[in-house]
């Protein structure tokens, strides 16, 4: 999979660098690439933003260097990409968004930064890709780059051989709609606190059915809303 992000803080995606993601780029599962949009301005303060026409707090991205990037990105692009702007404005990211967007080749992230990017930018784009706006959630952060981050983690463990073991992929919060059932370790006893016996049963018909009733009441008691 190809990933291509666009930004005004390149370092913010240094982290991708570590730990799986890290992984799966040296070996070439995942092409990262991290471009700075003040590399497509023309003018000696390489200015990426300006006032609002009609007025109102802050300012909006231009739309020209924004054009140039997703120009020069797509244009040595295999195939039509699709070009994600993270925004508090748009869909809300979930598990299935995460899902979805992992079997797609070639994914771009355009990161806002100010009141956001001229509107114009999204329509242009849609010549050149699948344009989505997505939300991490209902909450304003400062910029794209934080929720770039976060999708393109849970995007990128997805991707087939990112994760070792493809069964950690199966039994966690979210897959089947549910939160996950809590987990233990050795010791048994730590600190007055037993691990619950039916886990050191060996009965694994008894765990199972331990584990789902677990899932349904965290599930009940924390996220009511996923129980529909
Ligand atoms: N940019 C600012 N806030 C955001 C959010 N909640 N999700 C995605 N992008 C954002």
């Amino acid at each position: 999979m190809r990933i291509d992000i666009v930004t005004i803080f390149p370092a913010f995606f240094d982290v991708l660098g570590v730990s799986l993601l890290g992984k799966a780029r040296s070996s070439g599962l995942l092409d990262v690439r991290v471009h700075d949009l003040r590399d497509w301005t023309h003018d000696r303060h390489r200015t990426v933003d300006d006032t609002p026409y009609g007025g109102g707090a802050g300012m909006v991205m231009k739309p020209e260097p924004w054009a140039e990037a997703l120009d020069a990105i797509v244009a040595d692009a295999a195939r039509r990409p699709t070009i994600v702007f993270p925004s508090p404005a748009g869909e809300v990211f979930t598990q299935t968004t995460a899902r979805e967007l992992s079997g797609h080749q070639h994914l771009v992230f355009g990161c806002g930064r100010y009141e956001g990017i001229d509107e114009r930018v999204f329509d242009y784009a849609t010549m050149l890709g699948d344009v989505r706006l997505v939300s991490l959630g209902d909450y304003v952060l400062n910029g794209g780059e934080v929720a770039a981050m976060a999708m393109i983690e849970a995007i990128g463990r997805l991707v087939p051989g990112v994760v070792g073991n493809p069964d950690s992929l199966v039994e966690e919060s979210h897959e089947d709609g549910l939160l996950e059932y809590p987990s233990y370790t050795k010791p048994a006893l730590w600190r007055g606190r037993e691990v619950p016996p039916v886990l050191l049963s060996g009965n694994h018909g008894a765990v199972d059915a331990w584990r789902r009733q677990q899932q349904l009441e965290r599930t009940r008691d924390r996220r009511p809303d996923l129980l529909g």
